[in-house]
């Protein structure tokens, strides 16, 4: 008898529980319902492509699209075919606004240097718990934050810096060359996506904060390693923001942070390095680290500003490096396409230098042919291909209404290709930057444009010029058969088959 009262208790009980997780998970379903609903009515009144599924909106088209080997940009690109320049679309419930317009993106980006959303920044504070780039320059969402960060580091970047940098960019493209010699053979494939990215992280590291990451003397250094790890960590946490939450990834989890800690390990170490040398009276060094330090007024307040140079660090490594490799990839796969363009190239940069091996800065300015090169290959494959920004009020772009608030996607990838702004848009062509730059610049952005441009614009394309010089001058390269001409949409962009070449030395 007392058995089977407990027995029925504990039925009751369980049953309870069941009926109480029934509901509180209807309840849940029913409010996040009306939330999506409410989402969908508030953009119903802008065109877009049909949702497939109420929850998941249009990602099951994005997923399609990987399928047939299109990346988002592509579709963007025939979705403005169909619905015009401004139009909508749902990335599970995130409303995406996408503007496909000049006037808005000088609007949005100049005039009123709209804010960065914080749901699109947020998750690049920390992945799995870890914090990566915290409130860095180029994640901070606060205006007054990001200025004051920005004012303290814009010297880091002008002119009289860049100047100096010049004897750093030939020893790295040195040993970029010696390094590449050993494979010189004509036979060897040699994937130059790779290269570009172990010499980049070498001239960021050298550079900005005086350290030697031996990355270009071994194959696979445990920083070089730990940033891939920690990109890679970045793509998987956009794509699925619940990835992270999955069970059974404890494996991956511990990895990715383990690589951020080494990051945030060996910015530390420099850190403490040059305290301590401060300590005996040596002056900080006017490096960007050192820009750095100050911006953080880490002399002042060590205990609680140390995580935010520490959030610089990390920024400047993810956000100088990758970028530059792609575009030199991009740069060397268009080259060998079109061996015209490449002779002109050659010719250009034999004539300034004259037999000289080291670039100074004084040739840069001399390299227009070029400059424009490097310009068209950033037009048709921008590194960063999406920006995206937040309204503050209601707006009307292409006389449509976008509501207060709404998340916008600006794409120059799409913009660039788009024939209301440049003729035979596909074709590279680096003569179009003949004409005068302001009609091409509001739908043509690859380093975003406004008060949020790019703060390494000129470092990077003073960078590239000295890298393809110093390669062309030294090198021939050949491109290896069969490979796409594809362009990899990983959040950045980057040649889908590696820009794999053969080498020869110029002067065999
Ligand atoms: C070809 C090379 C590069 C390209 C295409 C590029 C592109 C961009 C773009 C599009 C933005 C705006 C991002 C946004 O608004 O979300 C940006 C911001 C930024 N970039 Fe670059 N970048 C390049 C190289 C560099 C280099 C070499 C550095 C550092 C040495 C750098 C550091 C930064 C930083 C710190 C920001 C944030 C600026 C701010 O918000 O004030 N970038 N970059």
């Amino acid at each position: 008898m007392m058995i089977s009262v407990a027995l029925s208790s504990v039925w009751l009980f369980l049953a309870y529980v069941a009926l109480l997780v029934v509901s509180v998970t209807l309840l849940f379903g029913a409010v996040f319902s009306v939330y999506v609903f409410s989402r969908h009515r508030k953009y119903a009144h802008i065109p877009g492509p049909e949702r497939s599924s109420f929850f998941l909106g249009n990602l099951a088209a994005l997923q399609e699209g990987k399928e047939q080997g299109k990346a988002m940009h592509d579709l963007i690109l025939e979705w403005t075919k169909s619905y015009g320049p401004v139009f909508v679309l749902y990335l599970a419930h995130h409303a995406f606004v996408v503007i496909l317009d000049s006037d808005a993106v000088k609007y949005l980006l100049v005039t009123s240097n709209a804010p960065k959303p914080r749901m699109a920044y947020a998750p690049l504070f920390s992945i799995y718990n870890e914090r990566f780039m915290g409130c860095g320059l180029a994640t901070e969402v606060d205006h007054d934050k990001w200025l004051k960060k920005r004012e303290l580091l814009n010297p880091a970047f002008h002119r009289k810096f860049l100047m100096n940098l010049m004897r750093q960019f030939n020893d790295s493209a040195d040993l970029l060359i010696q390094k590449l010699e050993k494979c010189a053979d004509g036979k060897t494939p040699v994937s130059m996506l790779d290269e570009f990215n172990h010499v980049t992280l070498d001239v960021i590291a050298k550079v900005a904060f005086d350290l030697d990451l031996n990355v270009l003397a071994e194959e696979e250094t445990p920083f070089v390693k730990a940033i891939q790890l920690c990109l890679k960590a970045i793509m998987r946490k956009f794509m699925n923001p619940l990835e992270e939450y999955l069970p059974f990834n404890g494996h991956v989890r511990r990895e990715v942070q383990e690589a951020i800690r080494l990051l945030r390990k060996t910015g530390l170490q420099e850190i403490e390095r040059r305290l301590a040398a401060r300590h005996q009276g040596e002056q900080i060094k006017d490096d960007i680290l050192g820009h750095i330090l100050r911006a953080s007024d880490f002399l002042l307040n060590p205990e609680f500003q140390i995580e935010n140079a520490l959030d610089e660090f990390v920024t400047f490594f993810i956000a100088g490096q990758e970028t530059t490799a792609s575009q030199m990839s991009f740069t060397l796969m268009e080259l060998l396409r079109y061996p015209e363009i490449e002779h002109r190239v050659r010719t250009e940069i034999d004539a300034i230098l004259n037999g000289r091996m080291a670039i100074q800065y004084e040739d840069i300015g001399r390299m227009s042919y070029t400059s424009k090169v490097l310009k068209e290959s950033l037009r048709l494959y921008p590194p960063a291909g999406r920006l995206l920004r937040q309204t503050v009020k209601d707006e009307v772009f292409a006389n449509i209404r976008i509501p207060a608030h709404s998340v916008v996607m600006l794409s120059t990838f799409a913009m660039s290709r788009m024939e209301e702004y440049f003729e035979d848009p596909l074709i590279f062509n680096p003569e179009r930057f003949d004409q005068s730059e302001s009609i091409l610049k509001y739908a043509c952005f690859p380093f975003s444009l406004g008060p949020r441009i790019c703060i390494g614009q000129n470092f990077a394309q003073i960078e590239a010029k000295v890298l393809l010089a110093r390669l062309l001058t030294a090198f021939n390269f050949t491109w290896l058969p069969g490979q796409s001409y594809d362009m990899e949409d990983n959040l950045t962009n980057r040649p889908k088959d590696g820009c794999k070449t053969y080498i020869t030395r110029r002067d065999t």
